[in-house]
């Protein structure tokens, strides 16, 4: 196998398969904002387990990089710019991902204003900025949702993993717009995956405690890591591969009988 062909090479699939069994070649898999954190290691993982993963993201410039990147592993990827808020983006990118693979099996709604976002009171969120955070976070899934349906359907077969987020049980406060956001995406997963369960289709979400991912952020400090820690059973912090391998279970055979799902990813943070 070589990457020429669009085919992962041996070593990468051998890496993967030290973490897991699950294989995926041949399938064709789009992930929103995989341009960096844990968005960009959903790909590296599908990617490595044989998927044609598709890099879906705002930001060009590192989007292309994690497609190098992972293509110079033996990875067949490719990036694909889109605005997951915006209907004519989303459909223009889909369509043409279909055109091109004849195919679309996986979509993971991982795009989100988190990183981007600063904490404030409820009282203090402008309109304008709680607009675009269900813009991005909640219609961005549900547009992304309805744009490879079609395709799932025909094919009588697909695997959704939104994302939501374990602040929406905390209900971690001077997040508002973040945290309704991510229970918005809750709704969507149980809703839509009780209209398309006939269809072969499977739609889960991952709802992961506070992540190490190296990325800038005004949401998070030290001290949110510590407080998350504290309150964990397991003691270390989580990390995008730990979310990354119970994506591959939501997405192969293994899990076609499981749907409408949260799988909370967090370390048993049970008393948070
Ligand atoms: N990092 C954590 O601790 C954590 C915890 C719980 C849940 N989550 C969720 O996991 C997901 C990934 O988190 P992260 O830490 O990697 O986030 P991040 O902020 O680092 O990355 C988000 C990605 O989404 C992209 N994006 C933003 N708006 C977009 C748009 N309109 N269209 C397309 N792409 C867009 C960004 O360019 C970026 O690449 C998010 O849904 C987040 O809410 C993160």
């Amino acid at each position: 196998m070589s990457t020429k062909n669009g085919k992962n090479t041996k070593s990468g699939l051998h890496k993967v398969m030290e973490e897991t069994s699950v294989n995926l070649t041949d399938r064709v898999a789009i992930v929103t904002g995989a341009a960096q954190g844990i968005g960009a290691v959903y790909a590296r993982y599908l990617a490595l387990a044989g998927c044609r993963t598709i890099i879906a993201d705002v930001n060009d410039t590192l989007g292309r990089k994690v497609e190098q990147d992972l293509n110079q592993e033996g990875c067949s990827t490719e990036f694909v710019s889109i605005d997951v808020a915006n209907d004519k983006s989303v459909c223009r990118a889909v369509n043409s991902i279909a055109e091109r693979h004849g195919r679309i099996d996986i979509l993971v709604n991982n795009a989100a204003l988190f990183s981007a976002l600063t904490k404030k009171p409820f009282e203090q969120i402008e309109i304008d900025e709680w607009r675009r955070v269900m813009q991005v976070n909640v219609d961005g899934t549900f547009l992304m949702t309805k744009a490879v349906m079609p395709h799932m359907r025909r094919a009588k077969y697909g695997r959704i993993v939104n994302i939501s987020s374990t602040t929406v049980p905390m209900g971690r406060g001077n997040y508002l717009h973040y945290v309704t956001s991510k229970a918005a995406v809750l709704g969507i997963t149980r809703s839509v995956a009780r209209e398309v369960g006939e269809d072969g289709v499977t739609v889960n979400a991952i709802m992961p405690t506070l992540i190490e991912t190296g990325v800038d952020t005004q949401v998070v400090n030290a001290a949110t890591f510590d407080y998350i820690l504290e309150r964990q059973s397991i003691k270390r912090t989580g990390q995008p591969e730990d979310l990354a391998r119970v994506l591959l279970f939501l997405v192969s055979k293994d899990s076609s009988f499981i749907t409408g799902q949260t799988i909370v990813v967090d370390g048993g943070g049970i008393h948070l």
